[in-house]
């Protein structure tokens, strides 16, 4: 096993529900880098009317954070992205910077709520599609009106748009349902990206290495090195899954 990207957590301290100071942040990759993670896209929230960190910001805190990992020894590499709720103004949030793709590349991270109507997840995965962004659904599992039928997850990938699922929803950590819908998908072969969704350093904690097990055994290992290193590259490298 090469690298292991974790391309979806709340590491950057005092921006959203994530990390609450730099000293939980630095714990928090300390875990990752225990765990095996070797890079991390750092995601904060980015929602319609919270104070929401922009990328001048964003990348002032990765670049402390960066400071701070070199002191205490932690060799993990960081990159800069958010977690964007989806909003009819997402494009422009995108355009003038108030919102930041992944690494800067064409992929975005995308969130809905939970209960959002499937027209409505449609709906903002072809406005970003048609901008020219290749949206990452996040945590696709909690999506009720997605995971009510297979064929909508299929329609998802079939427009172009990558699926995330979150490594706690796979080991069970949100409930028997969530498990199930998350071992569904990757039973379906429509998982491109698994993350930790990572809030803190007890419960949501960066911890993946159970997890990489799970599917190692389950999957097998060119599964794990596709999931966790070959397509966070073509995030990395700006290039097409
Ligand atoms: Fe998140």
């Amino acid at each position: 096993m090469g690298r292991i990207f974790d391309i979806h957590n709340h590491i950057l301290w005092g921006v959203d529900d994530g990390s609450k100071n730099i000293d939980m942040s630095l714990r928090m990759l300390k875990q990752a880098e225990e765990s095996g993670t070797t890079d991390v896209i750092l995601t904060p929230h980015n929602k319609p009317n919270r104070r929401n960190v922009y990328r001048s910001e964003m990348l002032e805190l990765m670049n402390m954070l960066k400071k701070a990992c070199v002191q205490e020894g932690i060799g993990i590499n960081l990159y800069h992205g958010n977690e964007i709720y989806y909003r009819m103004d997402v494009g422009e949030r995108l355009e003038n910077g108030k919102a930041a793709t992944m690494a800067g590349s064409h992929y975005v991270l995308l969130e809905y709520n939970p209960m959002d109507d499937w027209d409505y997840i449609k709906r903002g995965a072809d406005d970003m599609l048609a901008r020219g962004y290749r949206p990452i659904i996040a945590h696709v599992e909690r999506y009720v009106n997605v995971m009510k039928d297979v064929e909508r997850v299929y329609d998802l990938t079939d427009k172009g748009c990558y699926l995330q699922v979150n490594s706690g929803s796979i080991m069970g950590n949100f409930g028997w349902k969530v498990k199930s819908d998350a071992r569904k998908l990757l039973k379906e072969g429509v998982v491109s990206f698994v993350a930790s969704d990572a809030h803190e350093d007890t419960k949501r904690t960066m911890r993946m290495d159970k997890c990489i097990r799970y599917l190692a055994k389950k999957y097998g290992e060119d599964f794990v090195t596709t999931i966790f290193e070959t397509n966070p590259m073509h995030i990395i490298n700006d290039e097409y899954i």
